[in-house]
């Protein structure tokens, strides 16, 4: 059986927006351009540009507009900060900075805090061994101090989900009912990609949570890291996971002629 991978953003969010489930849990997304990103910051104030086939946090940009301030316009890359007077010479800037190929420009969504540093979550969905999709792990993503993505490649730590998010847990919403809202929220994920891309046997969801503990999904991975829930303190997670990737032949070498 083989796996399916599906790199572009753009193809991935489309699978996402069929579904009249999940399409309002997706920031909105267009591909990026100097036109489209003006009009997107006048609404949102905050857009995170992002290559459309990327990984890793590798050359996203957390882009700022605010008419107050002085100046009004801002972008990060990496640890760098940049700010501006116009609109025209910031993006002139931002295009120095950004990668040469397609770039999405997508809503931002203000990320809780932990100890003053940002966090996502990560969902990972699999197909267990009858071939049923299930959410088999939660983890958090706290980013490094001074960087605007999570990713564990640009210095994100993982971490129980409960330590970031209990403090922003409100009287409705106990620590039980927000896991499951995560765990349905992943298999639904998995059955709107599976209608695109039906040989997709497991998913990774980045998960954005907002100070009204609205989920948002801000991309799904096809090739996700199995090896972060190692950092989980209940070991288990990570032996199923780790199993069931197993199961459906992620750790397969390439098959050997015979000798
Ligand atoms: N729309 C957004 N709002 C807030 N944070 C975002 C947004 N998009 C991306 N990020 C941050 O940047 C990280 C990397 O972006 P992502 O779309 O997951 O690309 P990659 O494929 O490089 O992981 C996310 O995990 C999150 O921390
Ligand atoms: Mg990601």
């Amino acid at each position: 059986m083989a796996i399916q991978r599906v790199l572009s953003k753009k193809a991935k969010t489309e699978a996402l927006l069929a579904d009249r489930k999940l399409k309002d849990l997706v920031p909105l997304t267009r591909q990026l351009d100097r036109e489209t990103l003006q009009e997107m910051l006048k609404k949102f104030g905050m857009i995170y540009v992002k290559p459309v086939n990327g990984t890793y946090g590798l050359g996203v940009i957390r882009v700022e507009y605010s008419a107050g301030s002085t100046p009004p316009y801002r972008f990060q890359s990496e640890e760098k900060k940049h700010s501006f007077q116009s609109f025209d010479s910031m993006y002139d800037k931002l295009l120095t900075v950004k990668r040469k190929r397609p770039y999405l420009a997508q809503q931002g969504i203000e990320l809780l805090k932990y100890r003053k540093r940002r966090f996502d979550l990560r969902v990972m969905v699999q197909r267990n061994p009858r071939g049923i999709w299930e959410t088999t792990g939660i983890i958090g993503r706290l980013a490094h101090p001074r960087k605007i993505v999570t990713n564990y490649h640009s210095g994100g730590t993982p971490m129980d989900l409960e330590i970031l998010i209990s403090e922003h847990l409100d009287g409705h919403t106990t620590m039980s009912a927000f896991r499951k809202k995560l765990n349905s929220l992943g298999i639904d994920t998995a059955r709107a990609m599976e209608r695109r891309f039906p040989r997709v046997q497991e998913i990774g969801v980045d998960v954005a949570v907002d100070r009204s503990l609205k989920a948002w999904i801000l991309e799904v991975n096809t090739m996700p890291d199995p090896f972060i829930f190692r950092k989980l303190k209940d070991r288990s997670v990570f032996r199923k996971v780790y199993r069931y990737a197993v199961a459906y032949g992620r750790f397969k070498k390439q098959a050997r002629s015979p000798r």
